[in-house]
């Protein structure tokens, strides 16, 4: 099954240079086992994130030089916040430099300590920024969502009854607003459907709590209505956007997934409150309100990638190119989180590796294997990331799943690059009890992921 080829050419191209085993069993090594201190040149294949590392069109590259650096009042604002009110629809349109920017804006007015803010699943960084201001934030996406082989269209929906239930147990004044994460990453960039997004809203309504989406990857959500939910074939995923984000009373956005830009970001709103308070403390952290953290010319390239990613032949080959990574991988019998999310294939690291035990990192072992072994770079999801000590016992708890996620960056990588891929796991499944186990030998108190120090066992 061959996805559809690249609706675009190249013009530029960035070499890179596969170093050999030697270079990379060294550099591994130097690294403490994790990937974070790896130098980027010594990857061939780097699937660490989707975020930031979209490749620019022509039309946005062209759009760089028409920045207008003015202090206040730049062209290109005027011409990002007409394009984000077109697109979505809000009145408030707030620039800044990154998604977790216009999270803690958000949180800073919204949230008092105590309140709870529901979600399908937060992302790190928003429920982050939730609890930095003292406040709950709470996981209620559908059972289905949490099962990586269960075949569901709509896996990053979140639960509606659950959702009533527990406003109800907290009471509503408890929650100031509630969000929905389209796609769902931290589930296996899952989708959520219309139907969900308004049986949400309809709920929200009857307590008046305002829905926040957290838009990142909006475009590649709406494709997924478009292609699964019935009534939506034949419209356009600008339609499909329109009415999704109609039902929402703001989003956050990091414009460096579905923005298609290497920076950038916002925060949109309804609420003329909130709207002027986060206003106020953008002027403090970011800058004055018609730059936000950004060039002129960043602003320009948002606004011409905020509306190229509503592109449908770009959108259908996103979609495909990582869906049929996906399928490559499922016909080899390689254990990944079903259906094939958006942006990323996850593999299942303890059905990879399960030799080893979860207290010596499958997910971390697997990924320094694609590296040292094929150039490859991946994120571990699992017990690096998220394993916690019981403050009451000492005992560790472990999480549900083991993860390693391949971020596929927009526009960056070919059929072949995804071939290689492909084969490079499948090769290593065939000698998968050659990879060893791992211990940690430094780690920090907080985010240990970034900065931790390993060592192979055995
Ligand atoms: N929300 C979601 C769903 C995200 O995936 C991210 C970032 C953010 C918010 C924060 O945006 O990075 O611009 O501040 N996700 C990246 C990732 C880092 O690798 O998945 P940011």
């Amino acid at each position: 099954m061959l996805f559809p080829a690249e609706p675009f050419k190249i013009k530029v191209v960035e070499p890179i240079r596969k170093t050999t085993r030697e270079e990379r069993d060294r550099l591994i090594r130097q690294a403490g086992y994790n990937v974070f201190n790896l130098p980027a040149e010594s990857i061939y294949i780097d699937l660490l994130t989707d975020s930031g590392t979209s490749a620019m069109s022509d039309n946005q590259w062209a759009g760089l030089m028409l920045g207008d650096e003015s202090y206040a009042g730049s062209r290109n604002y005027y011409h990002f916040e007409q394009t984000v009110r077109e697109i979505f629809g809000f009145r408030h349109v707030i620039p800044t430099h990154q998604g977790r920017m216009a999270e803690n804006l958000l949180f800073s007015v919204a949230v008092k300590p105590g309140d709870y803010v529901p979600n399908n699943i937060h992302f790190d960084t928003t429920r982050a920024n939730v609890e930095h201001k003292g406040g709950i934030a709470v996981d209620l996406v559908i059972d289905e969502g949490r099962d990586p082989y269960v075949e569901h269209p709509f896996k990053g929906n979140i639960d509606v009854q659950k959702l009533e239930r527990f406003i109800e147990e907290v009471g509503p004044e408890r929650v100031p607003l509630a969000m929905l994460t389209v796609t769902n990453n931290s589930g296996g960039g899952q989708p959520v459907s219309m139907e969900n997004v308004r049986q949400t809203k309809r709920l929200l309504e009857r307590y008046g709590i305002p829905l926040i989406i957290d838009a990142c990857r909006f475009a590649e959500n709406c494709y997924f209505i478009k292609e699964r939910e019935p009534g939506y074939e034949r419209k356009t995923v600008a339609e499909i956007a329109r009415e999704l984000f109609g039902y929402a009373d703001g989003c956050t956005m990091s414009a460096k997934k579905d923005g298609l830009v290497n920076i950038g970001g916002f925060l949109a709103l309804n609420n003329e409150e909130w709207a002027e308070k986060a206003t106020q403390l953008l002027i403090l952290v970011e800058g004055f309100p018609t730059y936000g953290g950004l060039a002129g010319r960043d602003l320009e390239a948002m606004a011409r990638g905020l509306r190229e990613v509503l592109d449908e032949d770009y959108l259908r080959f996103r979609i495909g190119q990582v869906r049929y990574l996906g399928q490559l991988l499922l016909e080899a019998g390689i254990p990944i989180v079903r259906p094939v999310g958006g942006h990323a294939v996850y593999i299942d690291a303890k059905a990879f590796l399960p030799h080893i035990p979860q207290a010596q990192f499958p997910g971390q072992a697997l990924v320094v294997a694609l590296y040292r072994e094929y150039g490859i770079r991946a994120v571990e999801i699992g017990s690096l990331m998220f394993a916690r000590r019981d403050p009451k016992t000492g005992q560790t708890i472990y999480p549900e799943l083991e993860l390693v996620r391949l971020a596929i960056p927009r526009r960056v990588y070919t059929t072949m690059h995804m071939n290689y891929v492909a084969e490079s796991i499948i090769d290593l499944y065939r000698r998968r009890d050659q990879v060893r186990g791992l211990r940690i030998v430094y780690e920090a108190p907080v985010l240990r992921h970034f900065t931790a120090r390993l060592e192979e066992v055995g």
